[in-house]
């Protein structure tokens, strides 16, 4: 699938507050500065469409942006952000479940994880809480760019392995960098599957 067309659209503060009419939703969730709103501008092609910064805490909204005049790619605030005031990080954990929770046209969910590290605990709290929810989602190992090919290989499969104690069959991967553009193609590709087979399920 190619994105000719990417327009930030509208941030919100509630699922409720989405933009009208309702289309299509792929979100991204994951720890503060894992690279969420990178991953957007990558694969949009414009470096300047999602605001991200290197400190953690960036995005505090929940932020659409319209793709292909049809559906919406959606940048989510982080989660386990510690040096948020506490009632700032409740604020932002409530935000994420609301739009989890009340977003009915939600396609998929991209749920990021830093390659550099082991899978934490706080990252599988939410994955298992996505299970409980049943909300599809997929695995995005991010800055793939700063491991080697045997390091990488080898925190794919023991992310793989982590998560499969509680996926079976395992979620899909994509191991990516925003940097060099890595899994871009991946990713456009799933979604436009994904996308193509709604839109034939409902002729
Ligand atoms: P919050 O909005 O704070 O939750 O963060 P985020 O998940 O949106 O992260 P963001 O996209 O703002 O990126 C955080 C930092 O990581 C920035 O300094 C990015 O340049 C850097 N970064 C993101 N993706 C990559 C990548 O693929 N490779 C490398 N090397 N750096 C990356
Ligand atoms: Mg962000």
């Amino acid at each position: 699938m190619k994105i000719s067309k990417a327009v930030y659209v509208a941030s919100k503060v509630s699922a409720a507050g989405r933009p009208s009419p309702s289309r299509r939703e792929f979100a991204f969730i994951g720890r503060s500065n894992v690279g969420k709103s990178s991953l957007i501008n990558c694969l949009t092609g414009n470096s300047s469409l999602a605001h991200t910064s290197s400190k953690p805490g960036k995005t505090q909204c929940i932020n659409y942006f319209l793709i292909n005049d049809s559906w919406y790619l959606v940048d989510l605030p982080g989660y386990g952000f510690a040096k948020l005031s506490k009632e700032r990080r409740a604020t932002l954990a409530g935000m994420i479940s609301d739009y989890i929770d009340n977003s009915s046209d939600l396609v998929l969910l991209f749920v990021l994880l830093d390659s550099r590290h082991d899978l934490m605990k706080i990252d599988l709290d939410f994955l298992i809480s996505l299970g409980e929810k049943g909300v599809p989602f997929a695995i995005v190992l991010t800055k793939c760019d700063k491991l080697g090919t045997n390091a990488l290989a080898a925190r794919i499969e023991k992310m793989k392995a982590a998560i499969g104690e509680y996926w079976e069959p395992l979620p899909h991967f994509f191991a990516t960098s925003s940097e060099k553009g890595t899994g871009k193609e991946e990713m456009l590709d799933y979604m436009g599957q994904i996308l193509k087979d709604l839109d034939n399920n409902n002729q």
